[in-house]
């Protein structure tokens, strides 16, 4: 007998009611006690703050490659969250990921390459040049938001290692970590959280390697020390708390795929003609508006990536 678990990546009860208004009414009921229970629990206290992290760098560049479309509010973007590690409600990893420690924080670039190795975040951050790339982030749920991100481009930290010709793929995983991430003692997911490119997506201009948001420490709710973000596919692409990236010749697993062959493709492209078994992809609700509006193909960055996928069955593909 099959016994379906509803997903982190299926729509939740939150998503039933406008966003605006779910975010509003949720501030409005955690009010006074909680906020200072969250201060209490360390949760309202930027991890900076707490010497977790060095401030990044003042010289962050801008990019011709961000949106100027609206930004979304600093608040849901650090406390409307997927990070299953911590829990499968939104609000969760804002709750809990504080206690994950991510200095230091070590990465290691394996696999087929000439130059393996294990860098230090910070060391990372200080060797290369952070830009701040405004991008959409579009949820496999149908929902989008738009934000500041702060990264290295993916190719530049790659490079480094020296990939070899016979790498085609790059793997990327999740810290494994039980004791810090509570989410990973219930079998939810197959742990830890894996995740996969093919070599010039990882290559490509687009795709980076995030420490930051609005200018800040990336917050351990959102993937930190280093996550991936690649704008063009679903959300659940871009891995957090990333420790090791392994160059290979042959197309690695994926944790959504793993868990549903039939609803999470490899690719992951944000594709509105391509449904999802369980609900539509031709529209999104961007959070903090009450319309929904038309999803773009390639989450609007077709005319930077579309080659990439050129003759390619993308409904096969999906
Ligand atoms: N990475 C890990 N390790 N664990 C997760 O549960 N969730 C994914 C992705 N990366 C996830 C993850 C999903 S489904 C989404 S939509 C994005 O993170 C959400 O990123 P955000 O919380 O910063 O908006």
């Amino acid at each position: 007998m099959l016994i379906r678990f509803r997903n982190s990546c299926d729509p939740a009860g939150s998503e039933i009611t406008p966003e605006s208004v779910y975010i509003n009414r949720r501030r409005f009921l955690a009010g006074g006690a909680a906020a200072a229970a969250a201060m209490m629990s360390g949760l309202a206290v930027p991890a900076a703050a707490q010497g977790k992290a060095a401030p990044l760098p003042g010289d962050i560049g801008k990019s011709s490659l961000s949106t100027d479309e609206v930004q979304t509010p600093f608040d849901a973007v650090t406390r409307y969250n997927n990070f299953y590690e911590f829990g499968t409600d939104k609000e969760d990893p804002a709750r809990y990921a504080s206690q994950l420690k991510v200095r230091p924080w070590a990465l290691t670039i394996d696999g087929l390459c000439g130059k393996p190795g294990t860098w230090d975040v910070d060391a990372l951050i200080k060797a290369n040049r952070l830009e701040e790339r405004v991008y959409r982030l579009r949820c496999v749920e149908a929902w989008s938001m738009v934000i500041p991100w702060v990264g290295i481009p993916m190719a530049d930290v790659l490079k480094q290692a020296e990939p070899l010709a016979s790498a085609k793929y790059v793997a990327m995983q999740t810290l494994l970590d039980p004791a810090q991430m509570p989410g990973q003692r219930r079998s939810i997911l197959e742990w830890p959280y894996v995740e996969g490119l093919r070599l010039d997506e990882a290559l490509h201009p687009l795709t980076i390697l995030c420490v930051g948001l609005y200018g800040q420490v990336l917050p351990n709710q959102n993937g930190a020390p280093i996550r991936l973000i690649i704008p063009w596919k679903y959300g659940f692409k871009s891995i957090k708390s990333i420790v090791r990236l392994t160059f290979l010749e042959t197309m690695p697993p994926t944790t959504w795929n793993r868990s549903a062959p039939d609803e999470y493709g490899f690719y992951a492209n944000v594709n509105p003609a391509v449904d999802h078994p369980r609900w539509s992809q031709k529209r999104e609700r961007r959070i903090g508006e009450f319309f929904r509006r038309d999803s773009l193909p390639f989450n609007g960055y077709a005319e930077q990536v579309a080659g990439l996928y050129a003759g390619m069955d993308l409904v096969k593909w999906f």
